[in-house]
C-alpha cells in the first residue's frame, strides 16, 4: 500500500520524506489556506521534495473552468494529479482531463455509486473519506470494502486512495481491504511506527550492553 501525507505543510512533508518511504501528497482547499502562502508555491515545493504524485484541487465548480484549472495545475509539474469533487460537473471535468492524459483525483467520495461513476469517467483515483463517514456514524470501512470488490469485478484500473483518514487502525483496515493508497495527517504517519515495548525493549538491551561492560 502507498502511503501518501495528507497536508500542505511543507515541514512536516520534509520530515515524512527523510524516512524514505512516502509515497505522495494529497491537498485540499482547507489544508492549503491553513498555510497562508501562493497555492503555486506550495505545490512547486512540495514536488521538490517528494517524487511521487501530488494532488492539487480546483476550486472551480463548473466542468468548464474545472478544466481550465485542472490544465493549469497539471502544468505546474508532471507528478500533479488534478483533483475535483464527485459532483456531476466533476465527472465531466474528470473525463475530459483523463482524456488529455491528466491524471485525476475524484475526491469527496462518500457512496459506492459515486465511486463507480468516478472510475467510468477515466479518474486516476478515488477519494473515499472515511473518517468524515465514521464521523456520523456510518461505516467509513465498509465503503472501501465495497469500492474494493466492485472495482474487482470490472477490472477498473482506478486507485482506492483511502482518505479522511484518523488513527493508526484506520490504515490498518486500509491495508487489510486492499486499498492501494492511504492518505493521512502527519500526526497518524509518526504514529504509524510507534510501539512502548519497541522502546522498552531498546532501552533494556542497551542497559544489559552497556551493564557488561560491552563496547
Ligand atoms: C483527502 O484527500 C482529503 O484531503 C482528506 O483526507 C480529508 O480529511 P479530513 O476529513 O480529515 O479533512
Amino acid at each position: 500500500m502507498k502511503l501518501f501525507l495528507d497536508t500542505a505543510n511543507v515541514k512536516e512533508i520534509q520530515e515524512a520524506a527523510s524516512l524514505g518511504l512516502l509515497d505522495g501528497v494529497t491537498t485540499n482547499p482547507s489544508l492549503v489556506a491553513k498555510e497562508g502562502r501562493s497555492f503555486r508555491d506550495v505545490l512547486e515545493e512540495i514536488c521538490r521534495i517528494v517524487d511521487g504524485p501530488v494532488s492539487a484541487e480546483v476550486v472551480a465548480v463548473e466542468a468548464d473552468a474545472m478544466v481550465k484549472e485542472g490544465r493549469d495545475l497539471a502544468k505546474i509539474h508532471k507528478n500533479i494529479v488534478v483533483k475535483v469533487p464527485l459532483i456531476p460537473e466533476g465527472l465531466k471535468a474528470t473525463k475530459r482531463l483523463s482524456s488529455e492524459g491528466i491524471k485525476v483525483n475524484v475526491t469527496l467520495c462518500f457512496s459506492p455509486t459515486q465511486a463507480l461513476l468516478a472510475a467510468k469517467a477515466g479518474a486516476w483515483c478515488v477519494s473515499p473519506f472515511i473518517g468524515r463517514l465514521d464521523d456520523v456514524s456510518s461505516d467509513g470501512m465498509a465503503l472501501i470494502r465495497q469500492i474494493i470488490a466492485i472495482y474487482k469485478n470490472y477490472s477498473y484500473a482506478t486507485y482506492v486512495l483511502v482518505a479522511s483518514v484518523r488513527h493508526p487502525q484506520h490504515v490498518v483496515e486500509a491495508a487489510l481491504a486492499g486499498g492501494h493508497i492511504c492518505t493521512m495527517p502527519y500526526a497518524v504517519f509518526q504514529q504509524l511506527v510507534k510501539h512502548p515495548l519497541t522502546d522498552v525493549g531498546l532501552k533494556k538491551f542497551l542497559a544489559d550492553w552497556e551493564s557488561r561492560g560491552q563496547k
